[in-house]
């Protein structure tokens, strides 16, 4: 088996990203290695995302593109799972007019990787195992990490929101969270292994052990990683503002490790679209987090967010909202989406749709007021010394390093290699739309 080789293609969010982590730490495990090339490998996974129409087209895009391969080799396996495989109609799609691919595995069985190939392997069998719940949280997985220096770290699975617009509580089931003991073991043992950096990772962190009625809220979750050795930033990903506690909003104060830094997704400025969106949540409530996280931390706080346009039912008014509370907040950085249908959720069903015209002529604008208030804050920058972690060097000059700041922020600068993986102190030179220039001191 010494000589096999995989090849994971991934689409999406941070939570995928890191679930193709694990399934490259299951690979290598079974003594598979990893590979570059895809003519080169024995199995090839796509992991897909289906947060939007877009992801789907480029997944079948990329499924296309594996027939030949796969046609010319009767031992490449070839597996898809992820988000898309927990929807019916995707499965049935695969099946018609993809009955070539060997495995189709769901969210909720990823654990199961050694087995399954193991079956198609021994019994050159197709094989469709899609879980349509999940049953329980699975620990001990084994995990290959892209960095040495900074490490996802997995605290709730799932989601409970049903955001009317979100596919995702259908793909990826009901909230659980993993016991804080198992969290805690996880980022001791990353931090003797050298990780400086870790995100704990969530679609919405905030409400971590509500629903397993655990003791342990988020915010005293950060209050013990905050005492772990070795750590030296902790971030998260992501957070909900219906569940942000004033609690939370203390831990940026007292824990120093806690990067002042939070991505708070608002997806729309008016109260009237929020209600419809299902996020609990009003334009005001969402300003006045806004305001007692930068009362808490003196104003040194990053904010980032998700914004939706084009919402059905979305007027010039409520889109005019949207834009007065992004030229209110000044955000670090937005990602910006156009609404996409998603069949299964309650929104597909509204009637009173955006056209594409209007959708992306208010993209446009909406991107204009982001990039200006981006530029403004990040012209902010210049002087100030921030401290670095260097992430690596640019593929054209290797001593060009590039890294983030606490803040998130891009800073490229010149320096060398051995800097990678450390925290290094940066004056800031220049500030530009989307990352900073800087020099080490
Ligand atoms: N259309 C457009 N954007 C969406 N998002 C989630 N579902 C949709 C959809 N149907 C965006 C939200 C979310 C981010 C991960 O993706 O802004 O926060
Ligand atoms: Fe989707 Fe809303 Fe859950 Fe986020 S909180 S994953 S947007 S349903």
């Amino acid at each position: 088996m010494g000589n096999k080789h995989y090849y994971i293609m991934t689409f999406g969010c941070q939570m995928n990203e890191h679930d193709s982590e694990i399934m490259a730490g299951m690979l290598e495990r079974m003594g598979y290695s990893e590979t570059e090339k895809r003519a080169e490998a024995d199995i090839i996974i796509i992991n897909t995302c289906s947060i939007r129409e877009n992801a789907d087209k480029r997944f079948f895009g990329s499924l296309g593109q594996l027939k030949r391969l796969r046609m010319s080799s009767r031992d490449l396996i070839v597996a898809v799972c992820g988000c898309m495989m927990q929807q019916q109609h995707i499965i049935d799609a695969i099946k018609t007019k993809y009955g070539w691919v060997d495995l189709v595995f769901g969210t909720h069985n990823i654990h199961m990787l050694p087995e399954m190939i193991n079956r198609v392997v021994n019994e050159r069998q197709k094989l469709i195992d899609v879980w349509d719940e999940h049953r329980g949280v699975v620990e001990g997985l084994p995990s290959k990490r892209k960095y040495d220096f900074k490490a996802f770290v997995n605290i709730t699975y799932g989601c409970n929101n049903f955001c009317t617009y979100c596919i995702v509580p259908y793909t990826r089931g009901r909230e659980r969270s993993r016991r804080p003991e198992d969290i805690l073991r996880e980022i001791s043992g990353l931090a003797e292994s050298g990780v400086k950096e870790v995100t704990l990772l969530g679609q919405n962190v905030n409400s971590y052990g509500i629903a397993d009625g655990f003791d342990v809220d988020f915010a005293d979750l950060i209050y013990a990683v905050n005492e772990i050795d070795g750590i030296e930033r902790i971030r998260f990903m992501t957070s909900h503002p219906k569940d942000l506690s004033d609690k939370l909003i203390m831990a940026y104060r007292d824990c120093e490790k806690l990067a002042k830094h939070i991505h708070l997704p608002v997806q729309a400025g008016s109260s009237r679209i929020l209600k419809r969106m299902n996020r609990r949540y009003t334009r005001e409530d969402y300003l006045l987090l806004i305001e007692k996280l930068r009362n808490a931390t003196g104003g040194n706080i990053a904010v980032t967010t998700d914004i939706i346009v084009g919402f059905p039912g979305e007027s010039e008014e409520d889109f005019q909202e949207t834009l007065s509370l992004l030229e209110t907040v000044k955000y670090d950085s937005a990602f910006t989406f156009l609404y996409s249908v998603r069949k299964g959720t309650p929104a597909a069903e509204y009637e009173d749709q955006i056209s594409e015209e209007i959708k992306h002529e208010r993209f446009n604008r909406m991107r204009e007021i982001l990039d200006s208030g981006m530029a403004e804050n990040n012209k902010a920058y210049e002087g100030r010394i921030e401290k670095v972690l260097v992430e690596g060097s640019s593929k054209k000059n290797s001593r060009t390093l590039t890294g983030r700041t606490e803040s998130m922020k891009i800073v490229n600068f010149y320096g060398n290699r051995e800097m990678i993986g450390k925290i290094v102190d940066v004056r800031i030179t220049e500030g530009k739309t989307y990352s900073l220039v800087g020099e080490v001191l």
